[in-house]
């Protein structure tokens, strides 16, 4: 049958949970601002850091941490990221969300080698969104991500910040993710020396058996009778989690930003690389009391994320409102070209892979070339499940196995097209004339070739 992710086990003794605080990544600051641009510094470099308590931890790290800094930028204002690769293999860097010109997508042929470094520019002509950075290096996206390279990037602009919506630190990033370990406290990661992304049992994805929060296992935040917001990431390899703190939680946004209204819903299903902004009212328990953020489709310790420990009495003048944002409704009507792309297992270069449409990976082949300003539909086919993600516009899911979503469009950039699925979405390329990318983000599969390039033109 077709390969499903594997669960890799660690060999170090896992940690009581719930026993770390939740550590907040540092927030970048620009290491200069001029002509209405911010500039930032991001180096990856090798660094140790104590993840399992009592351990150190090899990483790569923007910075030397992991995450990386959480870089916050503004809607419409110019930032720059200047990369500098201190590691020794090359690096590419990619803005997950970003509306991006080419050559700052980190196509993933432009590579930054050991010891250069490049100047990503990103206009952020966008929405306030939750965003996130990590590596893209084809091939080895999996390992590089997996010792670090990932962080969370902010949008924020005047429309949200009109909203009376929880601030300050009672808006908290949470970027999740499972590893491995082994007895010493190393990272493991199941790859061959040739090809790192790559190993017999392996191909369906790695699970780690490790879940951490923002680079915490199984951390507690404390937090007073209050609303926060809690931005989801899923920064996993290859986990799917259905999030849950078996109470009701506010989704307010999603990949691509605000929500028309928010949406009370019991759980929420995060594949990599998908975002889920919620507003959780902590008011709603008592005092004492500790709230798990559980993830029901993992079993035993691998069910367990996070926990919050209601711990004090504050006031809160937050709130959510009924409407949150106008979204507009892509017309499919609109749409000059319908097109196919099929999600499989295959063979390739001798052995087997992930493909689309039959076909490895080039980046010399482009298998659209959308005109700029055009709507499109893509229909998007599964055999197993695959988290596809489109580079440069955000789009709207049209339908399901033919059924429409429920409730109102909402903009994403990464939709699981679950087994023997077929997903259509409706995009419209306004933004930028290049080569861009379509992938799964599986990142097993991606550095197995399920990738394919497109040019808008
Ligand atoms: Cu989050 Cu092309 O990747
Ligand atoms: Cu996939």
């Amino acid at each position: 049958g077709t390969p499903q992710p594997q669960l890799l086990a660690g060999a170090a003794p896992q940690p009581k949970p719930y026993a770390v605080p939740l550590p907040l990544p540092e927030v970048a600051k620009p290491v200069s601002s001029a002509g209405g641009a911010d500039f930032y510094e991001l180096t990856e470099r090798v660094a140790e850091v104590e993840v399992l308590p009592g351990l150190r931890t090899p990483i790569w790290g923007y910075g030397g941490t992991f995450p990386g800094p959480t870089i916050e930028a503004r809607s419409g204002r110019r930032t720059v990221v200047k990369l500098v690769n201190q590691l020794g293999e090359p690096t590419v860097l990619h803005l997950h969300g970003g509306h991006t010109p080419p050559e700052s997508d980190g196509f993933p042929t432009d590579l930054v080698a050991p010891g250069a470094a490049r100047e990503y520019v990103f206009p952020l002509e966008q929405r306030a969104a939750t965003l996130w950075y990590h590596d893209h290096r084809m091939d080895y996206t999996g390992p590089q991500v997996w010792r670090g390279l990932a962080g969370m990037f902010l949008v924020r602009d005047a429309e949200e910040e009109a909203l009376p919506l929880p601030a300050g630190e009672r808006d908290v990033p949470l970027l999740i993710c499972d590893r491995s370990f082994a007895a010493d406290g190393t990272l493991l990661y199941p790859g061959l020396p040739d090809r790192p992304g790559v190993q017999e049992g392996y191909m369906g994805g790695v699970l780690g058996d490790v879940i951490l929060v923002n680079g915490a296992p199984w951390p507690e935040l404390r937090v007073a009778r209050a609303r926060y917001r809690l931005r989801l990431c899923n920064a996993s390899n290859a986990r799917v989690y259905e999030l849950s703190t078996g109470g009701p939680m506010v989704r307010i946004s999603g990949d691509g930003g605000l929500l028309s209204a928010p949406r009370t819903v019991r759980q929420i299903r995060l594949a990599p690389g998908e975002r889920a902004d919620v507003v959780v009212d902590f008011a709603g328990y008592e005092l004492g009391r500790y709230v798990e953020l559980r993830n029901l489709a993992g079993e035993g310790a691998q069910a367990r994320v996070m926990r919050f420990a209601v711990d004090r009495d504050e006031p809160d003048d937050s709130a959510v409102p009924g409407r949150l944002s106008t979204v507009e409704a892509l017309d499919p009507g609109k749409a000059t070209v319908t097109r196919e792309f099929e999600f499989s297992s295959g063979s390739m270069h001798g052995g087997t892979g992930w493909l689309i449409n039959g076909r490895p990976f080039d980046a010399r082949r482009m298998e659209a070339r959308p005109k700029l300003g055009d709507v499109e539909v893509w229909r998007l086919t599964s055999d197993v499940a695959h988290p596809v993600h489109l580079h440069l516009d955000h789009f709207q899911v049209l339908s399901v196995n033919g059924e429409r979503p429920s409730g109102p469009p909402e903009w994403k950039d990464t939709i699981e097209v679950r087994d023997a699925q077929t997903v259509e979405i409706v995009t419209r390329f306004t933004d930028y004339r290049g080569r861009y990318v379509l992938h799964c983000h599986n990142l097993e599969h991606e550095d197995m070739a399920m990738m394919a390039a497109f040019e808008v033109i």
